[in-house]
């Protein structure tokens, strides 16, 4: 069976409550929150961009404004930048409004993933499409959604994205059961969302990146709550499995998990040391302040040293 549909359309789920970002999520959405410089978010349209996508629908939720003006025009701003004749700073602003046509819609009640993506049901129609998570980056350098669309292409069905994840470290995620096909694409035979590690059949994650077939939606429309009370995905994608194909692609690159505060904090720190601008100097800080700071703990631990 091959796809016969072009992949064309990207859906960016960005509704969620992002709770482990409190307070700064209170009041703007975690997707916004600058990596280095840009909003996570821009990052990921941008790689929808790199892929064809030129057609995203962000889901959104009730603090939609700061993301819709990210990638609207800012024609005051603009202007103030044209009088100073500062062309880099207008250049980094027209990017944003540039990169593709982006569409919203509303989730209302955040109930899940599954429930995101089903919001998009009727800007995306009957044509297979691409799902990428808002706050899930993945490095320009390491293409992998050009890939997953080869394989839909080619193989119809659905694709979803898998990493390899130390064993104890599956219990996070969902978790793919596998056949190899060919190199690093997999037939998936089964996804369980996050099993407990000595329950799950691989440590194959499934990450943020996926090219589905439109019947998820009819399967959504009839998903059950799943773990936390939320649809999920996952489970929708794995009634798929019995009807249609559905192949894994094995990313062997970096991926910045911006949800999650420690791998927000690394996400930054290694982008910023990979920039000709910050890398150089932020380096040798680091090589100076660390062995300081270790210094430091070793004379007061944090806890006030046995006593
Ligand atoms: P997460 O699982 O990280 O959930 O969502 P969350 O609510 O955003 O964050 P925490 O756990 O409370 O900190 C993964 C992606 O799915 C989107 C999120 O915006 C994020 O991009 N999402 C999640 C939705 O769009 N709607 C939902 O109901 C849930």
């Amino acid at each position: 069976m091959t796809g016969t549909q072009r992949v064309t359309k990207a859906v960016i789920p960005a509704a969620g409550l992002g709770t482990r970002f409190l307070p700064a999520t209170k009041a703007s959405p975690k997707e916004m929150l600058p990596v280095v410089d840009k909003p996570a978010i821009q990052y990921v349209v941008e790689e929808a961009a790199r892929a064809g996508l030129d057609d995203v629908l962000m889901v959104t939720g009730r603090n939609k404004r700061p993301l819709e003006d990210h990638f609207d025009r800012a024609v005051e701003l603009e202007h103030t930048l044209e009088l100073k004749g500062d062309k880099d700073k207008l250049s980094l602003v027209h990017e944003a409004s540039e990169l593709a046509t982006i569409h919203y819609v509303r989730q209302g009640d955040p109930r899940g993933l599954g429930h995101a993506v089903l919001a998009a049901a009727q800007h995306v129609g009957d044509e297979p499409f691409a799902v990428l998570l808002g706050d899930d980056l993945i490095d320009a350098r390491d293409p992998l959604l050009e890939l997953m669309i080869e394989v839909q292409e080619r193989e119809g069905g659905s694709v979803v994205a898998l990493m390899e994840v130390p064993p104890e470290s599956i219990s996070l995620y969902g978790c793919a059961a596998v056949e190899e096909v060919e190199g690093d694409v997999w037939r998936v035979t089964d996804l369980i969302e996050k099993p407990p590690a000595d329950e799950a059949p691989s440590n194959l994650a499934v990450i943020g990146r996926y090219v589905l077939s439109p019947t998820v939606f009819e399967v959504l429309r009839r998903t059950e709550p799943g773990r936390g009370g939320e649809i999920q995905l996952t489970d929708a994608i794995c009634s798929l499995i019995a009807s249609e194909p559905v192949h894994g692609v094995v990313f062997r690159g970096r991926r910045y998990d911006t949800g999650d505060r420690l791998d927000y904090l690394k996400a930054v720190v290694r982008l910023a040391a990979d920039r000709e601008d910050l890398g150089p100097p932020l380096l040798d800080w680091l090589q100076t302040w660390l062995p300081e700071r270790r210094q430091q703990d070793a004379a007061a631990p944090p806890d006030g040293g046995a006593c």
